[in-house]
């Protein structure tokens, strides 16, 4: 499992780094885990360099470099494999063919997410919508299946778009508990379309030590050197798992969701002496794979007594990633005279039209969003070896699933 949590973040940073380019002072939300998984389910219908660009993509290329597409490809006559051999039984073992994608250590880590028990609510899914008319193949339909949870379905975007965009939506709304609607507005899914690979995840889980809800209060958030906003500011003094990150000027802290199998970790740069917040930008510039470990290790920090102050927040996000992915090295795959998706369909001519990701991110003090209230005053005490952490400028976040190290989500608050 190590290996898929490492390209899982290495990806994550990628994918981050693409997303807060224009970004500076939005939100951002994404999960890389449930990217990953996606693409990981595209790429079992994918051959030759369509392939080897996701697996590039993906951090899973072991050759660096290399072109080699392993034993299966690259000797046989172009379309031998589909037109003139008849179609062998569809198995198990075909699906994890590729040397380079370990279809089956995605599989377990999907096995391992989806059983975290109860008092986490995880709902993690990926659907291919293709058009109708698309003979698909039985290898890839099995394997998608068994290994991804996912079922294809067949819509008519040519002859019926409106049709085909709220079928979508309604399998969307179903699978996330009703948390995501209207995942495409009317008129954003196209009549051209062929193939719309849409995946969503929605994650719900109370604290180990949760706030008390008479304990927020309404306090400053301070968006940037001359702005500010009012926010409801929770708050708890507790034994919490944290450090200093001298170089970079910033505080980091690792607050434990329930049975600790889950935390958020926070990163949080500083408030300058002058009032300014501190600076994400170093953070985001220095973060790298080694980084991120280190900093968020319990080696790294310690258990001390901390007064917590975090804004509560409630976070959406929606990116199409047709335009990033291609920016990152995905490009035939789009390409109408370059995919090669021919494990997943007989047809020469699928491309990748879409792929959408929405993420739901809901942080409170239970659990459940409550009315505002107003709560007594908060004095701030000098106790010795109590540190404040105190969460009213933007920040990082990222969730981690602890045991196998793999990140979650991944998160810039700039305006709660
Ligand atoms: C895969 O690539 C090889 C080598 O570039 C090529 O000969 C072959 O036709 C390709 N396979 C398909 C199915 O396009
Ligand atoms: C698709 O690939 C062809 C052949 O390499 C190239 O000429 C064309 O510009 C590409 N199309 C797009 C939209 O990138």
């Amino acid at each position: 499992m190590g290996s898929i949590s490492r390209a899982i973040t290495e990806f994550c940073l990628d994918l981050y780094n693409k997303l807060n380019r224009n970004a500076e002072d939005t939100n951002i939300i994404f999960s890389p885990v449930s990217i990953s998984v996606a693409l990981a389910l595209v790429h079992l219908g994918a051959r030759n360099s369509t392939a080897a660009q996701i697996e590039k993509v993906l951090h899973v290329r072991k050759a660096a470099g290399g072109m080699s597409f392993g034993p299966d490809h690259g000797s046989a006559a172009p379309g031998m494999d589909t037109e003139l051999r008849p179609e062998r039984q569809p198995s198990l073992s075909q699906c994890n063919k590729d040397e380079d994608l370990n279809h089956k250590a995605f599989q377990a880590l999907l096995v391992q997410l989806q059983n975290l028990g109860e008092r986490y609510v995880l709902s993690l899914a990926n659907n291919l919508f293709i058009q109708q008319g698309f003979e698909l193949q039985q290898q890839f339909l099995m394997c998608a299946k068994e290994l991804y949870g996912a079922m294809l379905q067949t819509v008519d975007f040519h002859g019926a778009v409106e049709a085909a965009r709220r079928k979508i939506n309604t399998w969307v709304e179903s699978e996330t508990q009703g948390k995501i609607k209207e995942l495409f507005a009317p008129g954003v899914i196209d009549g051209h379309a062929l193939l719309v690979l849409v995946n969503v995840i929605y994650f719900k889980a109370s604290w180990q030590q949760k706030f008390e809800e008479k304990k927020t209060v309404q306090r400053d958030f301070k968006l940037n050197q001359n702005e500010k906003k009012p926010v409801q500011m929770m708050y708890q003094k507790g034994r919490f798992k944290f450090g200093y990150i001298e170089e970079m000027g910033a505080q980091v802290l690792e607050l434990p969701y329930a049975e600790k199998s889950l935390s958020m970790i926070i990163l949080l740069p500083e408030d300058m002496a002058d009032g300014s917040t501190g600076d994400l930008g170093q953070i985001e510039s220095t973060m790298t794979y080694e980084n991120l470990i280190l900093w968020a290790s319990s080696e790294h920090m310690s258990e001390t007594t901390v007064e917590v102050y975090l804004p509560r927040f409630k976070l959406e996000g929606t990116f199409n990633l047709n335009e990033v992915l291609q920016e990152m090295g995905m490009t035939d795959i789009f390409n109408e005279s370059k995919a090669d998706l021919s494990a997943m369909s007989f047809s020469k001519s699928l491309v990748l039209s879409n792929v959408v990701h929405k993420t739901y991110v809901e942080v409170n003090e239970e659990g459940t969003v409550a009315a505002a209230s107003t709560g007594a005053a908060i004095v701030r005490r000098c106790v010795p070896l109590t540190e404040v952490f105190l969460a009213d400028h933007p920040f990082l976040f990222f969730i981690r699933h602890n045991p196998s190290n793999t990140i979650l989500f991944f998160g810039k608050l700039c305006s709660p």
